[in-house]
C-alpha cells in the first residue's frame, strides 16, 4: 500500500486538479443517475399506472421542500400537465428531449473529469521518469554492471508504462467508482430498503472471489518484468555488436539466447493472462447471477404486492441495478492491474531508493585547485570478494607523469577509477593535496580531472556539442582551438558540415583514431589540472595511433598525468613508471633504472620489441 500511496504522491502539486475531477465527476454520475430514474414515473404516467390518489397530489404544486420527494414532485406534476394538455405522445417526446440532455451532460462531464485524470496521470508519470534517470545518473559506477543495463532501461521505460496503466486504472477506482456505486445505492434503498439489503449481503463475496485472483498475480507481475528487462538487454548487446555476431556467424546462438528469453516471458504472461483473464468474465457472471436473484427475489415481492415497489419501479430499480454492476466490474478489473501496476513501482523504487556508494560527507568543501600531489595510501580495492589492489602506495606530485604498466588484468584501471572517487578504497586512502578524497565535494573533484579511455565515449550529436561536452557556454574560437591541438581540426574540415556534422549513435560514422582525437580535443577544452589517460591509443593502428599520440603529448603539456600504456614506447619519458602486477606494485622507477633492473618491466619491454 506504500508503494501506491508514494506513486500517487508523484502527482503533486495538484493545484485544483482534484477538485475540478471531483466535482466533474459528481455532476457525471449526477446525470447519468437523473436519466435513468426519469424511466419509472415516466412508465408511470404514460402507462396510466399511477394510483387515483397519487395522482391526485401530483396534480397539484409541490410546496417548497429541499429533498428527493420534491423534485419528484415537480416531475411528476409537469408530466401529467404535459399529459392532459399536450397529449401522450408529445409528453413522451418531451421526456426523450430531456433524457437526452441530460445523459449529454454526463458524458460531457465524464469527458472533462477523464481529461483531468490525463493531466494527474500525464504530471505523475513525467515526473517519475525525470526522477528515476536523475538517481540513475547519480548513481556510482559500480552500479552499472552489464548485466544491470537493460534491467535499468526496462525500468526507465516498460515499468513505468506499466504505472501508467495502473495509475489511470486505479485513480478512478479511488474515487469514481465509489462515488458511482454509492450515489447509486442511495438510490437504490430510495426505492426498496428491504431488497437492496438483500444485494449488499451478496456483494461481498464476489469481492472476496476477485481478491483471490488477484493476490498471485503481482509475483508472477515482476517476474514478467524481470524478463523484459533481460530482453531489453539482449537486444542492446546485440544491436552493439552486430558486427561481431555477424563476423562470428553467431546469429544463430544470438536468436537462440534471445528466443528462450522471449518464450520464457510468453510463458509467464501466458500464466499471468489465465488468472487476469479470469476476472472479468467471472464478475460479469456474477453480476448476471445477482441480476437473477434480485429479479426472483424482487419479482415475488412485488408480484405478491409484499413491497412498496410497483412493476415500473421494479423495471428502474433492476435497470439502477445492472448499472452498479459496471463500477463494480470496473473495480474488480482494475484489482489485476493495480497489482501489476505496483510490482513495476516496486522495481521503480528500488533503482529510486538506492543509495549511491559514493556519496559527499556532510562537511565536504569544493575543491578549486590542485596544489602539491595525489597520494594513494596502503589503498587496498575489492569488486566483490577477492582483493584487486593489494596496499599500493604511490604519490603523484604535481607537473609529472606517472606511467602504470604491467600484465593486463594486473589492476590498472581500477587504480586509476579510485583517483576520479569512481570507487572508494576498501582500505587505506586516497589524498588530493593532503586531504582524503572524501573531504572534497565530489562534483569539484572531478572537474579538476580529464579522462580518456580506450574506447571514446560519443554521443549522436554534433561534433561542436561533442567537444563542448558539459561546458555549453564554449566559445566556438575555444573549441576549434581545442580540436586543433588534439590534430583533429583538419578531419573535421574536410567533413561537408565541418563542426555540425552529426557523428551517428556512439560516434558510429568516425574511425576510431578520428573518435578518440574529439575525446582528447574535448579534454583540451575542459583543460583540467590533472589527466588520466587510460590505454587511449591501444585501439588504434599506426597511423592513427601517430596522430593520437601526438595530440596526446600536446595534452599533456603542463599537467599532472597518468598514463596507463599498453605501448611501453609510448611512456618511456615518464617520470616514473610503476609496473603493477596481480594488484601489487611488483617495480618502479625511471625507464633507465628499470631497464638494469632485469625485472618484469624489462621482460615487457623485451616482448614488445620483437
Ligand atoms: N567492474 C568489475 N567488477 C568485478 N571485477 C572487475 C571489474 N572490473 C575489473 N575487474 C577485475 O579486476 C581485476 C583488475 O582489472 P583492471 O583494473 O581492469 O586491470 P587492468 O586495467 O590492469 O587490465 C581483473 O581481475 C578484473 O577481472
Ligand atoms: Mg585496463
Amino acid at each position: 500500500m506504500n508503494t501506491y500511496f508514494r506513486l500517487i504522491s508523484f502527482a503533486k502539486p495538484l493545484g485544483i486538479r482534484v477538485p475540478k475531477y471531483i466535482l466533474f465527476t459528481l455532476l457525471s454520475i449526477f446525470f447519468s443517475l437523473a436519466t435513468l430514474t426519469l424511466i419509472a414515473p415516466m412508465l408511470e404516467v404514460l402507462l396510466g399506472q399511477l394510483e387515483a390518489s397519487d395522482l391526485e397530489i401530483y396534480s397539484q404544486k409541490p410546496a417548497v421542500d429541499f429533498n428527493l420527494e420534491y423534485v419528484k414532485h415537480w416531475f411528476y406534476f409537469y408530466l401529467i400537465r404535459w399529459k392532459t394538455e399536450l397529449g401522450s405522445f408529445t409528453a413522451l417526446m418531451y421526456v426523450c428531449g430531456i433524457i437526452l440532455i441530460s445523459s449529454l451532460f454526463s458524458n460531457l462531464f465524464k469527458y472533462l473529469s477523464n481529461v483531468e485524470l490525463a493531466y494527474i496521470r500525464t504530471n505523475s508519470v513525467t515526473k517519475l521518469r525525470k526522477t528515476i534517470f536523475d538517481k540513475v545518473s547519480s548513481l556510482h559506477i559500480g552500479y552499472f554492471t552489464n548485466e544491470r543495463k537493460g534491467d535499468i532501461m526496462s525500468r526507465i521505460t516498460n515499468d513505468v508504462q506499466q504505472v501508467e496503466g495502473s495509475i489511470v486504472n486505479s485513480l478512478t477506482v479511488i474515487f469514481r467508482e465509489p462515488a458511482t456505486i454509492i450515489v447509486y445505492f442511495i438510490m437504490l434503498f430510495a426505492f426498496s430498503v428491504e431488497l437492496t439489503l438483500f444485494t449488499i449481503l451478496v456483494l461481498p463475496i464476489s469481492g472476496w472471489m476477485i481478491s483471490g485472483i488477484a493476490k498471485r498475480l503481482k509475483r508472477k507481475a515482476t517476474e514478467s518484468q524481470e524478463s523484459l528487462g533481460r530482453i531489453v538487454n539482449i537486444l542492446d548487446e546485440t544491436l552493439g555488436g552486430m558486427r561481431v555476431v555477424k563476423a562470428f556467424t553467431a546469429r544463430t546462438f544470438v536468436a537462440g539466447r534471445f528466443g528462450q528469453e522471449v518464450d520464457h516471458y510468453g510463458d509467464v504472461n501466458i500464466h499471468m493472462a489465465k488468472r487476469n483473464e479470469l476476472a472479468s468474465p467471472l464478475s460479469e457472471f456474477l453480476g448476471v447471477f445477482f441480476v437473477v436473484g434480485i429479479l426472483l427475489y424482487g419479482g415475488y415481492l412485488v408480484l405478491n404486492g409484499q413491497s412498496e415497489l410497483d412493476g415500473p419501479d421494479f423495471i428502474t430499480y433492476i435497470a439502477i441495478f445492472t448499472q452498479v454492476l459496471q463500477p463494480a466490474k470496473a473495480i474488480s478489473k482494475s484489482f489485476t492491474s493495480i497489482q501489476r501496476g505496483l510490482a513495476s513501482g516496486e522495481r521503480i523504487f528500488a533503482v529510486i531508493d538506492t543509495h549511491s556508494a559514493i556519496t559527499n560527507s556532510p562537511n565536504a568543501v569544493p575543491v578549486k585547485e590542485f596544489k602539491e600531489a595525489i597520494e594513494l595510501k596502503a589503498v587496498s580495492f575489492a569488486y566483490e570478494e577477492e582483493k584487486v589492489l593489494k596496499n599500493i602506495s604511490l604519490r603523484i606530485e604535481k607537473g609529472k607523469t606517472v606511467a602504470l604498466v604491467g600484465p593486463s588484468g594486473g589492476g590498472k584501471s581500477t587504480l586509476a577509477d579510485l583517483i576520479p572517487r569512481f570507487y572508494d578504497p576498501t582500505q587505506g586512502e586516497v589524498l588530493l593535496d593532503g586531504k582524503p578524497l572524501p573531504a572534497y565535494e565530489v562534483e569539484s573533484l572531478r572537474s579538476l580531472m580529464g579522462i580518456v579511455t580506450q574506447e571514446s565515449i560519443l554521443f549522436n550529436d554534433t561534433i561542436f556539442n561533442n567537444i563542448a561536452f558539459g561546458l555549453p557556454e564554449a566559445s566556438e574560437e575555444a573549441v576549434i582551438r581545442a580540436a586543433r591541438i588534439a590534430n583533429a581540426h583538419d578531419f573535421i574540415m574536410d567533413m561537408e558540415q565541418g563542426y555540425q556534422t552529426l557523428i551517428g549513435e556512439r560516434g558510429g560514422r568516425l574511425s576510431g583514431g578520428q573518435r578518440q582525437r574529439l575525446s582528447i580535443a574535448r579534454a583540451v577544452l575542459k583543460n583540467p589540472p590533472i589527466l588520466i589517460l587510460d590505454e587511449a591509443t591501444s585501439a588504434l593502428d599506426s597511423e592513427s595511433e601517430y596522430l593520437v599520440q601526438e595530440a596526446l603529448t600536446n595534452l599533456m603539456k603542463n599537467r599532472t598525468s597518468i598514463v596507463i600504456a599498453h605501448r611501453l614506447s609510448t611512456i618511456q619519458h615518464a617520470d616514473e613508471i610503476v609496473v603493477v602486477e596481480k594488484g601489487r606494485i611488483v617495480e618502479r622507477g625511471s625507464h633507465s633504472s628499470l631497464l638494469e633492473r632485469e625485472g618484469l618491466y624489462k621482460k615487457l619491454t623485451l616482448m614488445q620489441s620483437v
